[in-house]
């Protein structure tokens, strides 16, 4: 049979993201981003990215489909993000797709977000193998999954106490003055500087602490600290230093654990997505580690690291693939919808 063709539709954060995807193959990638009319607020406002997916959304869909050559007649199924992710931008994402589909005559598949930054990485290195454990870091969310079925079967096994990881990311870059998103620019400055200059805390790595779950708040106050205690007592902040050991010790945590899951799990692969598996530091460690413990390590390339259409699409084009229900046109948007 003929693998199935779908469009993806991603509004959980403030991507507007629109992917047309052929099985495994990536075939459209738009993405429209309202970032920078959050950068002067430090961070993502809900109500602007409901605002602006709003706007972006039909010429988004437009370009996808242009960009894919193909007809929109031609579609086996449109999948969205049914969540979790801001309510009201998930509504955006979920009533365009309940209207394409609905007009086109064509199923409707609600996927989940989480899964979806896992299934992308079947069009940078074909099938994942069964189970694949996942580690998914971004200003959302930092979580260990594993996924034995990832259309119907995604276990979370840990995830943040407090501040995902990207989040971590953009609140040590104010601090630092290096403005928004914080994850590109420290990853920059990181590799002027000398990793193992400060040792800042590695959270909840105890022998009594959950072994899966994370915690970057206390690391943030730490560094923060540090820099109040320089800039107080009239000393250059050496940010390069700063920004190297800040992200030795979010890799380092990430990775050790990641790792732990796998071995645990008894599973030889493991996949990082969301918008901190750009970070340079983290794949380094990951390869390193992974090559160690012999786990097959998988991390797509960044622009499907980060939030977009085509990773809903790719789920969505395995559901139809495995003859998973289509959603009922009563589909809601769940900003806290579980895995
Ligand atoms: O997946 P994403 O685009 O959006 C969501 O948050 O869902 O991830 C964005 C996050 C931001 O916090 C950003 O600072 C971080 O990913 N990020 C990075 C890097 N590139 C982006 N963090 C560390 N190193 C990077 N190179
Ligand atoms: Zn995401």
């Amino acid at each position: 049979a003929e693998e199935p063709l779908v469009l993806g539709i991603e509004t959980s954060c403030d991507e507007t993201g629109v992917g047309v995807v052929r099985g495994h193959t990536l075939l459209a990638d738009a993405v429209a981003s309202s970032v920078d009319a959050h950068a002067r607020y430090g961070g993502v406002v809900p109500e602007i990215a409901s605002r602006a997916h709003l706007e972006a959304m039909i010429p988004t869909v437009e370009r996808a489909l242009k960009e894919a050559g193909v007809a929109a007649s031609d579609l086996d199924g449109v999948a969205v993000t049914a969540g979790p992710g801001l309510a009201g931008a998930l509504l955006v994402g979920v009533s365009a797709a309940k209207a394409y589909a609905y007009a086109l005559g064509k199923p409707l598949y609600g996927v989940n977000h989480l899964a979806s930054h896992i299934c992308v990485d079947q069009l940078e290195h074909g099938p994942l193998p069964e189970p694949t454990m996942a580690l998914l870091v971004s200003g959302g969310h930092s979580s260990l999954l594993l996924a034995p079925d990832i259309t119907s079967d995604v276990r979370p096994l840990g995830a943040t106490i407090d501040d995902a990881a990207g989040e971590a990311f953009d609140k040590i870059a104010r601090v630092l003055h290096l403005g928004f998103p914080g994850g590109p620019v420290i990853d920059r400055y990181a590799r002027e500087g000398d990793r193992d200059a400060i040792a800042f805390p590695r959270g909840l790595t105890g022998p009594r602490d959950a072994p899966y779950d994370f915690s970057f708040s206390g690391l943030k106050t730490a560094v923060a600290r540090w820099i109040e205690a320089r800039r107080n007592a009239g000393e250059e902040v050496p940010v390069a230093d700063v920004a190297a050991s800040f992200q030795e010790a979010v890799a380092d945590v990430l990775t050790r654990k990641a790792v732990r899951a796998c071995r645990d799990e008894g599973v030889d692969h493991l996949m990082i997505g969301g918008g901190v598996a750009a970070n340079s530091r983290l794949r380094a460690l990951a390869e390193e580690r992974c090559a160690a413990a012999g786990i097959t390590l998988r991390v797509p390339r960044p622009k499907l690291c980060t939030d977009n259409g085509a990773m809903v699409a790719a789920l969505g084009a395995e559901m139809i693939a495995r003859g998973r229900p289509a959603s009922g046109w009563d589909l809601p948007a769940d900003s806290s919808l579980p895995v």
